[in-house]
């Protein structure tokens, strides 16, 4: 795998006493839909929140296209093409989805905190967001306050304004969280066609989900990436299985 987009060496994580993880050298293909799996409490969010700068490591690098951005903020690494959705729902629950995609196209165009004056020059972000809200199936919803809508679509919501963003990792924390099963499937069913072509991190527990999205899947369990490969690899994976699959 020559063309490596997000990757870790040595990485390690510890909260006080606590040690998370260690030792984790991971690597994210361009392009790659890839899956995070892990027991609960294995450290797969704490993970994400080192890669994206919202928590610095104890020990090691994470380095995005081999520049080592360790101690980038999370700022700077939005800017740099590294964006995350949460496992929590972060939306604004008052505005409408066309409201939240124009300021984030905005400030993603201008570079500030759009203000009332700013939005007069934002004309074609209002229209790109147009675009995008129906593209993901949002247009009907796209003037009800966020908190009106059904729960799926303010999580593809979140899904949208990520991506919006025109990342070159999008990271997605268990984005089906809250979700039924079937919920879960369409949201994924919908977010993988639409995000085609991006370089996708993605945390899921339903393993149904992973072998059908995922092209490569890590598995973290005991502190360590137990497994990297294909869904194949790791459905056949004897230590994977033991650990973490049941059987
Ligand atoms: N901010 C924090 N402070 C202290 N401990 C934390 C913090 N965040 C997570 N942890 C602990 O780190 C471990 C991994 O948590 P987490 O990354 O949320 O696991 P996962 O997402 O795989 O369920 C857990 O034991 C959790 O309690
Ligand atoms: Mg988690």
């Amino acid at each position: 795998m020559n063309d490596v987009v997000l990757a870790t060496r040595g990485l390690g994580m510890a909260f006080g006493g606590l040690r998370v993880f260690s030792g984790l050298d991971f690597a994210l293909a361009r392009g790659e839909r890839h899956a995070v799996i892990g027991p609960n409490g294995a450290g797969k969010s704490t993970f994400v929140a080192v890669l994206t700068g919202l928590l610095r490591p104890t020990q090691g690098q994470v380095l995005l296209d081999g520049r080592d951005v360790t101690r980038s903020s999370a700022g700077e690494r939005v800017a740099a093409g590294i964006v995350r959705t949460f496992q929590i729902n972060q939306l604004f629950p008052s505005l409408t989805p066309l409201e939240s995609v124009v300021l984030a196209l905005c400030q993603r165009d201008r570079r500030a905190r759009p203000s009332l004056r700013a939005l007069r020059h934002c004309a074609a972000q209002i229209d790109e967001a147009a675009a995008l809200l129906e593209r993901f199936g949002l247009a009907d919803d796209a003037l009800l306050p966020t908190q009106e809508l059904a729960y799926g679509q303010q999580r593809l919501l979140e899904v949208l304004l990520a991506y919006a963003l025109r990342p070159r990792v999008l990271l997605l924390d268990e984005p089906a969280a809250g979700l039924s099963t079937t919920q879960g499937h369409a949201l994924f069913e919908r977010l993988a066609s639409l995000t085609e072509g991006t370089t996708l991190l993605f945390i899921e527990h339903d393993m149904n989900i992973v072998f059908r999205y995922a092209q490569r899947v890590s598995v973290l369990a005991g502190g360590s990436l137990l497994a990297q490969g294909t869904p194949d690899q790791i459905r056949a994976d004897a230590g994977v299985r033991k650990a973490y699959l049941g059987g």
